[in-house]
């Protein structure tokens, strides 16, 4: 197992070692997260039409593997992309639209899908945008939550698990871009 660690750093820029990244959470703990999920959602919304939204890029590989585990319900698929401006280092910056959804949820039950939450700023924003369509239900699930740092009041209603406090990196969760594609997650021991 140690050896299939070190075969995925190629995934990164010569400038990374693979000590940087210590395995945390295996592919097959998330497969059973995603399917243990998966098989909530189906009887929370059995027979019904649900709309999961998943929120780009990071929730894009979760989201291909989560509806597919989701039985007995008629899902409809879009996407948001969200973007922070004039982050600094005191103050956190705007969250914006950088794509928003395209199907109409107005009276239709609504999921979001999220890959990771920590400070709540971003899935308060589009919790918030996305109510002023009357959604009939809105509701959250992440497979990570780093409860720790929250900023804001924001309550996932579905979690795959709560991690600790650390940067984590693969299964769509990027550094720089890279690492989406790691089939486990790791976590970062130091910065490059
Ligand atoms: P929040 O608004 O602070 O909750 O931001 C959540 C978003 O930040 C997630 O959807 C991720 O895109 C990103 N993020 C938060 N923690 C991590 C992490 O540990 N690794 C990679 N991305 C993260
Ligand atoms: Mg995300």
């Amino acid at each position: 197992m140690r050896f299939f660690k070190m075969s995925e750093i190629y995934k990164f820029p010569d400038s990374f070692s693979s000590s940087q990244f210590v395995r945390y959470i295996n592919k097959n703990e998330i497969q059973g997260l995603v399917e243990s999920l998966g098989h909530t959602i189906g009887q929370r919304y059995e027979k019904e039409e649900l709309i999961v939204i998943g929120v780009l890029k990071g929730s894009s590989t979760f989201m291909a593997d989560l509806i597919r585990e989701i039985k007995n319900v008629k899902v409809l698929v879009d996407f948001v992309h969200l973007g922070g401006t004039n982050h600094t280092k005191d103050s956190p910056g705007t969250i914006r639209i950088l794509k928003d959804i395209k199907l109409d949820i107005r009276d239709k039950h609504v999921l979001i899908v999220e890959e990771i939450i920590d400070s709540g700023r971003a899935l308060k924003f589009l919790k918030q945008h996305l109510e002023l369509s009357c959604p009939k239900s809105l509701q959250i699930v992440t497979l990570f939550d780093k409860p720790y740092k929250r900023t804001v009041d924001l309550t996932p209603d579905l979690i795959g698990k709560k991690i600790e406090d650390c940067f984590v990196v693969g299964y769509g969760l990027d550094l720089e871009e890279y690492g989406r594609n790691f089939t486990d997650v790791y976590f970062l021991k130091y910065p490059n």
